[in-house]
């Protein structure tokens, strides 16, 4: 149906999990359609808001916290902050921009498990899980690696291999061993709660493959493939100690599944945003529509529409326009081999460009298929339309009023049929653009956007007031008037996909309107009414500044094909000398960070026969209020040394990769203080 059927307008886009920073593939594919979305319909004056936020919790949250020593609320923090900062530089207007971490949020996807609980929705049940021993843990499937069954790759994950891409449960693995200690782990039986999608597919056939045809085309497919296959109940629940604990009795050490609870995140920052929030989630009168990946389909348009038919009291989503992925020149974006243009990178290298990221992004966005951005095409994108088309007619538009009228916009003086048929087309393009929103498809919107100044530059050359102002002063005033008719009504029209540039163009043309509704109506600016200064809205892009930034992605290609420098062997020593060390395993009580520096943390170690303060240069690694408790290995017998004033007894060693970045080397949780390495 579409959106003017309905009172109002709930929109959400895919909270991205906060454990990396933002590159253009998440913009492409869901900020800047739904910011375009949400700009057009507050613009028409329609009731809206737009929700996001940090997707907190899951399992590679808890791996990079792991990994660099730090705790999951750390991770978090860091990344909300930056990803929350990329998207209001980008201009990216959520009403709000929440976390699934906070307090409102495990509040009410608790409640939503309770209610669901209560209602007898979910299947419980007991299967065997790999756990670690020595670390007392269930062990999620990324925690486990082994040998692929299929291809012999010996990294494989429990839920994948990355060498030959099949996908694997934990039990596949050849020798499977947990990351965690290093020792290879046992099933052990665990208890979970299953969402039954089974049960709810007849419900989901018709409801999707029947009411909502009009979906995308991508989005149904996947949808019907899922369905044609058959669904099975889906665990909710996971053994981890990071996310929403399980709200029911004998649960403990149990959360919600990080897709459990990472949609009940739209509802708790409508919670956040407005005393309201029921009325746009539980009132037929409201659309909901969630801006997705590709990736996220089957949660948006299987599970969690299940969830909240399950629970009963909310309206389900109008529609989900998901996009595919976008390439980068010609190769997958991936975060660990780096291949990605970073937005908080891209600002630096394009200060004030974000206008141009937006625009080519949305032009060439991966909606039917993936797409591929280039860095050549984003400069003749922004140089043959941003600045040759759209800048160049404004710019005429402008510096001819100031010209030949002293920046005042002069009086129509009588139309030709020219003048009438442009001015009427005005209007059929922006209707154009209307549909074409309406129906999500914002390549095709701004393509016709950009036809507003396509005319505009047509009626200029047509019509060439340079020439004629020699002649015929009076046409001149007429042609003018017409072209900031134009101007003005571009800054409406192209307002949701170029807010920054049409903010700009608004203060060139003294020019306040905002609504939608005023495109193609008569005098939008007066005669008589004053211009401001004429400046540039778009520069070139020169060769130089696209080729830096293919230097950069061939030196990620370079580091990327590089082995890791290891550092060759040392002199050779006897055993004797190796002898002369007293090489100890030690506990860590307490720990600071020494004032003032940026490396160094002052230690209290248990060595089983005294206790030693160690200072050791590990602060960029590891925080201080991690480390007690930890076990580690001492050279007892090092002569003392002074570090900023402090006496150290002792180094706690660590290995070096080549990167430079330190790791304790651990002993194993067995060896008892004191004891000597031998
Ligand atoms: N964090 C997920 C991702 O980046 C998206 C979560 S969307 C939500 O793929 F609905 F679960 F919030
Ligand atoms: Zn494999």
């Amino acid at each position: 149906m579409t959106a003017k059927k309905y009172k109002r307008t709930l929109v959400t886009s895919a909270l991205p999990y906060a454990n990396g920073p933002l590159h253009l593939g998440h913009l492409a594919g869901v900020y800047v359609p739904s910011d375009i979305y949400v700009r057009y319909l507050r613009q028409q004056g329609r009731d809206v808001i737009s929700i996001c936020g940090s997707d907190e919790h899951g399992v590679p949250i808890t791996l990079k916290a792991r990994n660099e020593g730090i705790s999951p609320q750390e991770v978090v923090d860091r990344y909300h902050e930056i990803n929350k900062k990329a998207f209001e530089d980008f201009g990216i207007s959520f009403d709000i921009y929440s976390r699934t971490s906070n307090q409102v949020h495990h509040e009410t996807a608790s409640e939503f498990f309770k209610t669901l609980h209560e209602k007898g929705v979910f299947l419980e049940k007991t299967s065997e899980q790999y756990y670690d021993q020595e670390a007392d843990a269930f062990l999620a499937d990324r925690y486990i690696t082994g040998t692929c069954p299929h291809c012999g790759n010996p990294g494989a994950y429990g839920d994948q291999c990355e060498q030959c891409g099949t996908s694997l449960s934990p039990t596949d693995l050849i020798n499977p061993v947990s990351t965690i200690s290093g020792s290879q782990p046992v099933l052990k039986e665990t208890k979970h709660w299953y969402l039954p999608l089974d049960k709810f597919e007849p419900w989901l056939q018709e409801w999707i493959l029947k009411e909502h045809k009009e979906w995308k085309a991508n989005v149904y497919g996947q949808c019907k493939s899922w369905l044609d296959q058959g669904l099975h109940p889906r665990a909710v629940s996971r053994d981890l100690d990071w996310g929403v604990p399980v709200p029911v009795e004998g649960a403990d050490g149990k959360v919600l599944y990080v897709w459990f609870d990472a949609p009940i995140g739209y509802i708790s920052a409508t919670k956040e945003l407005t005393p309201e929030w029921e009325k746009y989630w539980k009132d037929k009168e409201t659309r909901l529509v969630h801006f997705i990946g590709k990736d996220n389909i089957v949660f948006h348009c299987i599970v969690f529409p299940t969830m909240l038919k399950a629970e009963g009291s909310y309206i389900l989503p109008d529609n989900v326009p998901a996009n595919e992925f976008l390439n980068l020149e010609n190769d997958k974006i991936s975060t660990s081999r780096n291949w990605a243009v970073w937005l908080h990178e891209y600002l630096e290298d394009f200060p004030g460009k974000q206008d141009v990221l937006r625009y080519v992004l949305c032009a060439n966005a991966p909606e039917n298929k993936d797409n591929d951005f280039t860095w050549k095409d984003f400069q003749n994108r922004n140089n043959n339309e941003l600045v040759a088309i759209l800048g160049n007619f404004v710019n005429r538009a402008i510096v001819l009023t100031d010209k030949y009228f002293e920046g005042r916009v002069p009086e129509l003086t009588g139309l030709t049929d020219q003048d009438n048929a442009t001015l009427e087309e005005i209007k059929t393009i922006a209707l154009s653009v209307e549909q074409s929103l309406e129906q999500f498809r914002f390549r095709e919107a701004i393509k016709t956007g950009m036809d507003l100044a396509r005319l505009g530059n047509k009626y200029l050359a047509d019509t060439e007031p340079w020439k004629l102002i020699k002649t015929d002063q009076e046409r001149v005033k007429t042609i003018l008037n017409i072209s900031l008719q134009i101007s003005a009504n571009l800054t409406l029209l192209l307002d949701p996909f170029l807010p920054f540039s049409m903010e700009k163009l608004r203060g060139l043309l003294q020019f306040e309107g905002r609504a939608w509704d005023l495109i193609g109506k008569p005098d939008l600016l007066t005669a008589g009414h004053s211009l401001g200064k004429a400046s540039l809205l778009f520069e070139k892009i020169e060769d130089e500044q696209i080729q830096a930034q293919l230097d950069k992605l061939d030196l990620t290609k370079e580091d990327n094909e590089k082995p890791a420098e290891v550092s060759p062997q040392k002199e050779e020593i006897t055993f004797d000398d190796f002898t002369r060390m007293d090489l100890r395993v030690g506990t860590i009580l307490e720990a600071e960070k020494v004032a003032k520096t940026k490396k160094l943390i002052k230690m209290r170690v248990e060595l089983g026969f005294e206790v030693r303060t160690i200072v050791s240069g590990i602060a960029e690694y590891y925080e201080a209020d991690t480390l007690p408790g930890r076990k580690v290995c001492v050279l007892a017998n090092l002569a003392p040394r002074t570090i900023k004033g402090i006496e150290s007894l002792g180094m706690i060693l660590l290995s070096e990769n080549p990167d430079g970045t330190l790791h304790f080397v651990e002993p194993s949780d067995e060896a008892v203080n004191g004891s000597e390495i031998n």
